[in-house]
C-alpha cells in the first residue's frame, strides 16, 4: 500500500467533516419537505416520494442518497427507499419525534452565526448581539416569533424524551410547591404534576412562553388548578414560597447570569429549600459530538456554555448553594441536588 493511498481515509475524513453541513442542510430538508411523512411502511421509489413531496425527482434522489450515508432512510435492493430507526424520528406523527429539534439546529440564522465561530473563540463572547443588536432571547421573540415557535415546540420535544424518567427520578418528598424556571412549555412541569399528585406546580418563563403552555396547564386544562403561570425574568426575580425549584437545560446562560439567577434562589427562598438541576455534562456520558458542538453554538448567541462536571457545580457553589448530591438521571443526563443555606 502506498502512503498515498493510506493517507486516503484521512483525506476523505476530514473533508467530510468539512462538509458536514451537508448533512444538516439534508436533514432540515427532509423535514421541510415532509419526506419522512410521505413514506409509510411501504418500500417507495424516489419518483414516488418526489410526486407525494411535489419536488423534482432526480434532485430529491440525490437527497436521498446524500441521507442514505446516515443512516437516514435506506435504499433496498430493488432502487427503493425505506425507512430506517433515525429517519422514523423525523415523522411528525412519532411520539417520540425529533421534527421540530432538527429545524431548531438548523434555523436559516444558525449558519451565519457558525462561519464567525473563530471571532468567538477569539474573544471569548457571543457575536450575535454584535450581529442583531439584541440579545438572543429578545431578538428572536421579537424578531422571528416563527422560529421563538419552533424553539418551545423543539424543547417540548427534547423534555418528552426525558420527563417520565426525570419525573421519576426527582427527590421531592415531603414537597409541596415546586417551581420549573425557564421550564419552557412545562411538559416536565405536567409530568411532574401527574407524577406527584399531592404537588402544586409554577411554571416560571419569558411571558410568550408560558402563555403558549402545554394544554394540561391552560385553562380547562386537567392540571390547571394545580398550576400557576408565571411570566418573568429569572435574572429579576424567581418566586417565592416554593419548596423546591427545577433548572433543567437553562444555566448555558453565561455563567454570570447563571449565578445571578442560582443567586436569586438563596435570596428569595426560604432556609433549606431544594434546587434541583438537570443537565448534560459536556465532559461525561455519550454524545460528546453533540455536545460539544452545543456548547460552541451557545457560545455564539448567548456567550454561555455547556458546562463540565466541575464547573456546573463550581458556579452552584458560587452562587451560594450547597451541593447535596449528584447522581445520573438517564444516559446522558446528570441531577444536581442542592439546597438554600440553613
Ligand atoms: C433550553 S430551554 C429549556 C426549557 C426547559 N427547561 C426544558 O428543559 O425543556 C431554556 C428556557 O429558558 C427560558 N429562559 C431563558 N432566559 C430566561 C430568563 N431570563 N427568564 C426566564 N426564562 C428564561 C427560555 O425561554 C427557554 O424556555
Amino acid at each position: 500500500m502506498t502512503s498515498e493511498t493510506s493517507a486516503e481515509p484521512q483525506v476523505l475524513g476530514l473533508l467530510e467533516r468539512a462538509l458536514s453541513a451537508g448533512c444538516a442542510a439534508s436533514l432540515r430538508a427532509a423535514v421541510k419537505l415532509g419526506l419522512a411523512d410521505a413514506l409509510g411502511d411501504t418500500p417507495a421509489t424516489a419518483d414516488d416520494l418526489a410526486a407525494a413531496v411535489d419536488a423534482d425527482p432526480d434532485a430529491l434522489r440525490r437527497l436521498l442518497r446524500s441521507l442514505t450515508c446516515y443512516e437516514v432512510f435506506a435504499e433496498d435492493s430493488g432502487g427503493r427507499f425505506v425507512h430506517t430507526e433515525v429517519s422514523r424520528l423525523l415523522r411528525a406523527d412519532a411520539p417520540d419525534s425529533l421534527n421540530h429539534l432538527v429545524l431548531w439546529m438548523t434555523e436559516p440564522w444558525t449558519w451565519e452565526l457558525w462561519g464567525r465561530l473563530d471571532e468567538s473563540v477569539r474573544t471569548g463572547k457571543d457575536v450575535f448581539v454584535d450581529l442583531h443588536g439584541r440579545e438572543f432571547f429578545d431578538h428572536l421573540h421579537v424578531a422571528w416569533p416563527e422560529s421563538a415557535a419552533v424553539f418551545d415546540l423543539a424543547m417540548t420535544q427534547a423534555s418528552r424524551q426525558s420527563a417520565t424518567a426525570i419525573a421519576g427520578a426527582l427527590p421531592l418528598s415531603g414537597a409541596r410547591t415546586v417551581a420549573d424556571i425557564g421550564g419552557g412549555q412545562g411538559f416536565l412541569l405536567a409530568s411532574l404534576l401527574e407524577h406527584h399528585p399531592d404537588v402544586r406546580g409554577i411554571l416560571f418563563d419569558r411571558p410568550d412562553v408560558v402563555a403558549n403552555a402545554d394544554a394540561r396547564l391552560l385553562d380547562g386544562g386537567a392540571l390547571a388548578e394545580r398550576v400557576r403561570l408565571m411570566p418573568g425574568d429569572c435574572r429579576q426575580e424567581v418566586p417565592a414560597d416554593v419548596d423546591a425549584y427545577v433548572f433543567k437545560n437553562i444555566l448555558g446562560m453565561n455563567d454570570e447570569d447563571a449565578v445571578v439567577v442560582l443567586g436569586n434562589v438563596v435570596k428569595t427562598a426560604r432556609a433549606g429549600a431544594r434546587v434541583i438541576i438537570v443537565e448534560n455534562f459536556v465532559d461525561d456520558g455519550p454524545g460528546q459530538r453533540f455536545s460539544t458542538a452545543m456548547d460552541l453554538r451557545m457560545l455564539l448567541t448567548v456567550g454561555g456554555r455547556k458546562h463540565t462536571r466541575e464547573g456546573l457545580l463550581g458556579l452552584v457553589e458560587r452562587s451560594g448553594l450547597v451541593v447535596r448530591d449528584v447522581r445520573p438521571v438517564n444516559s446522558y443526563q446528570h441531577m444536581i441536588e442542592a439546597t438554600t443555606p440553613a
